[in-house]
């Protein structure tokens, strides 16, 4: 009898001991000011216990999921770090699910050990390994906290040792829970020339997803940035927001599930659709990116975490200088030859912008690229416009004091072209049904190794012949019709591998660039804004918000796009889209941001050139504070008949702050109060100049005054905005 009880402790005790394990681990991964904590429970199974403010000691954090009743297991909710299909104590949405070799279709994952350190790059990173009892299948967690930033990037290492492919049908990069209680998304539909236009949604019982599955140019119908409120809505400055975004050049889906508690599941990842990847033993799945951050203190606070972080960890050259600019696009389209290019270059000069792009049109000879249906493929120039070809050109411009950029569009080809009759393997569709074209093209399939050499050739080759050549626009207009790569179907490798194989055959044509490369400036543009994922962003130094450059549109446009990306980022062109919309009012709104112009500048009349020459002398004056410096949003035009936003550098000695009017009514409220200014040093003394003015015009801003900081943001400024002042730039500089 004794031996038995002997033996039954034995046993008792060795089986407690991963339970015990389990019961113990608590992993809380910290910022400054947010914490997420992971703690196992009594089957190892890990969970998501709190996501919220950080706590100053750190022992509490193990009692954090004591607090809430999650009612998880079987029931409607279900906490875990992240959630499995196949096993019946989950009910809510799989963050993976996945078919072993033998046909089985469960997964469980339980926790395995987790490891803390410190990135060479200066996050913290967390990984946390999560095993299969049954089969060989892990997948490994990873966290990488950014403690000034309040930043953190999630994403999965799957791998496993089965004898065969375990089939991925879900794979994705975060799986997250929330336990507050109401949530209010603002994601982003869109269209061409009609990019970034906010939805709210309160989000209720249910799942709520937004998703993309053009696989290229994949941002054009929805942004994979959001915004989630978390207790009511937040504003500016107040409530608990978070916003981030999947960073993936490709399909993606991000999901709100709530639940009858009003828990919050969220899934974000790899878009499921048509993508079942198989995946080799021994060959680790890597996800893509999802990118966050939570602020307590509202909206404002959390865009100046997002365009921190990207500008010091992920931006390309994000600290660095960028080049002001004149295009020809809107000014000549494809009508151009030699001697009408070369007599623009002068127009650069007088602007005094620095560097002239030269856009579509450019190349292909047997099927000149005279229009968008022709030549797309042919990257040899076009001998009847550049008989000279395009060293002479750069030559030009450089004898004219700027430097020379171009547009390539290397992902896409049209069927009229040589490249396409010349590799018809090439191209990505179904051979046996008809071709559909967006913009009379198809793309490339990327998938193949010889068409990675053929992008990647098409930028070095340019690079080869003009050493000096400064500037690639990089243009992207066709989505995936037709998803069919002959490439993969000689490798008998599965045609629902296409949608990520095409992103990472991108990728790596995009590393082989940056090695050789690394530091041209390079614009991402997709037929307007089709792509602005932060992944493509650490190769590229800015992009192209939309091809709609109508002033009064960019306003809206642009602020939205202030709550993901910094100035430095955001290529804003003065055009003729919208004549009505005086030069100044273009030039303002288009100088926040990366400025450039496409006009013809031999077309402005004298008084206009010399405005134009000013605002860009003032934009190279506070360039920096824009570019570097801190935003924040003082008027919002969906709320106002104004718009207002201003950048302070770090010191706060220096600020620029721009004013737009919004509604041209007569009842339009915009003058009749101060704005308060934000980010400023209370205790300084500030001039306030009113800039970009033309030439003899008088500001109603006396120039003489000073304020002190604390005046600026309590009592406020007035811009004085109206509909003779349509737009403002007031300059702010700290005196002694
Ligand atoms: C796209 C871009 C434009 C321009 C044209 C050229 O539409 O968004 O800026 O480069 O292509 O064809």
């Amino acid at each position: 009898m004794k031996s038995i009880n002997l033996l039954t402790t034995i046993l008792l005790i060795l089986f407690s001991i991963p339970f015990s394990i389990g019961q113990n681990v608590t992993i809380p991964i910290e910022t400054e000011n947010v914490a997420t904590v992971l703690k196992t429970d009594e089957n190892n199974r890990l969970k998501m216990v709190y996501f919220g403010k950080s706590l100053s000691d750190g022992n509490e954090y193990n009692q954090t999921g004591d607090v809430f009743n999650f009612r998880s297991e079987g029931a409607a909710s279900n906490n875990n770090a992240y959630a499995v299909a196949g096993i019946d104590n989950n009910f809510v949405e799989p963050a993976i699910a996945v078919i072993h070799v033998d046909g089985n279709n469960s997964l469980d994952l339980l926790y395995d050990s987790h490891t803390t350190s410190k990135t060479a790059d200066g996050a913290i990173l967390t990984t946390v390994t999560l095993k299969d009892p049954v089969y060989p299948f892990v997948v490994d967690l990873h966290y990488k906290a950014w403690k000034d930033k309040d930043v953190i990037e999630q994403w999965n290492v799957i791998r496993h040792t089965e004898k065969g492919n375990v089939i991925l049908n879900k794979y994705a990069s975060a799986n997250l829970y929330l336990n507050n209680k109401d949530y209010h998304l603002t994601s982003y539909n869109g269209a061409w020339a009609k990019e970034m236009q906010p939805v709210e949604t309160h989000l209720r019982q249910g799942m709520h997803t937004i998703e993309s599955r053009l696989g290229t140019r994949e941002h054009l119908l929805t942004s994979p940035n959001f915004m989630l409120s978390l207790d009511g809505k937040s504003t500016e400055t107040s409530g608990t927001v978070m916003m981030g975004q999947l960073a993936w050049t490709g399909n993606f889906a991000l999901q709100f599930e709530t639940d009858v508690n009003k828990n919050l599941h969220i899934v974000a990842g790899i878009n499921p659709y048509q993508s079942a990847y198989h995946l080799k033993p021994n060959t680790p799945f890597e996800t893509p990116r999802f990118i966050y951050t939570l602020s307590f203190e509202g909206k404002g606070k959390g865009s100046r975490n997002l365009q921190d972080w990207l500008r010091e960890h992920n931006l390309l050259d994000g600290q660095g200088e960028r080049l002001t600019l004149l295009n020809n696009w809107e000014a000549t389209y494809f009508d151009f030859d030699q001697d009408k290019l070369v007599s623009l270059f002068g127009g650069a000069k007088e602007l005094g912008v620095d560097m002239f792009l030269l856009d579509d049109g450019w190349f292909a000879n047997k099927y000149p690229r005279n229009d968008d249906t022709a030549g797309l493929g042919d990257w040899d120039v076009n001998k009847k416009k550049l008989p000279d070809g395009v060293p002479f050109l750069v030559r030009a411009a450089e004898k004219e004091g700027v430097k020379f950029g171009i547009w390539i569009e290397p992902e896409m080809v049209n069927p009229e072209s040589e490249l396409y009759e010349n590799h018809p393997d090439w191209v990505i569709k179904q051979e046996q049904r008809p071709e559909i074209y967006f913009r009379s093209q198809l793309v490339l399939d990327l998938t193949n190794p010889e068409v990675q050499d053929f992008v990647f050739g098409v930028v070095d080759d340019l690079f080869t012949e003009n050493p000096t050549l400064a500037f690639i626009k990089w243009d992207c207009n066709a989505p995936i019709f037709n998803g069919h790569s002959s490439y993969l179907e000689r490798e008998n490798i599965p045609q629902s591998h296409l949608y990520v194989e095409y992103s990472r055959g991108l990728q790596s044509v995009l590393e082989r660039i940056r090695a050789k490369y690394p530091k041209v400036p390079m614009m991402l543009c997709s037929g307007g804004g089709g792509r602005s994922d932060y992944n493509l962003l650490k190769y590229f130094t800015e992009f192209w918000l939309s091809d709609n450059t109508d002033p009064l549109e960019r306003v809206f446009m642009q602020w939205n796009y202030s709550y993901y990306y910094p100035a430095i980022t955001m290529c804003n062109h003065v055009t003729n889209w919208s004549k009505d919309k005086s030069l100044k009012y273009r030039v303002d709104v288009a100088s926040m941001g990366k400025l450039g112009f496409d006009i013809r500048a031999n077309e402005l009349s004298e008084r206009d050139m010399k405005f134009a020459q000013q605002t860009v002398a003032n934009y190279n004056d506070y360039k920096d504070v824009l570019w570097h410096g801190d935003m924040y949003r003082l008027v919002d035009p969906y709320e106002n008949d104004m718009a207002s936003l201003m950048y302070v550098n770090e010191q706060k000695t220096e600020a620029v702050m721009f004013s737009y009017l919004t509604n041209w009514r007569y009842l339009a409220e915009t003058s009749t109060r101060p704005v308060k200014l934000k980010g400023l040093d209370k205790d300084k003394r500030y001039r306030v100049t009113e800039i970009n003015l033309y030439e003899g015009e008088r500001s109603p801003v006396d120039h003489q005054k000073v304020y002190s900081g604390e005046f600026l943001m309590n009592v406020g400024f007035n811009p004085m905005v109206d509909s003779y002042r349509a737009s403002v730039v007031i300059k702010i500089e700290s005196v002694q």
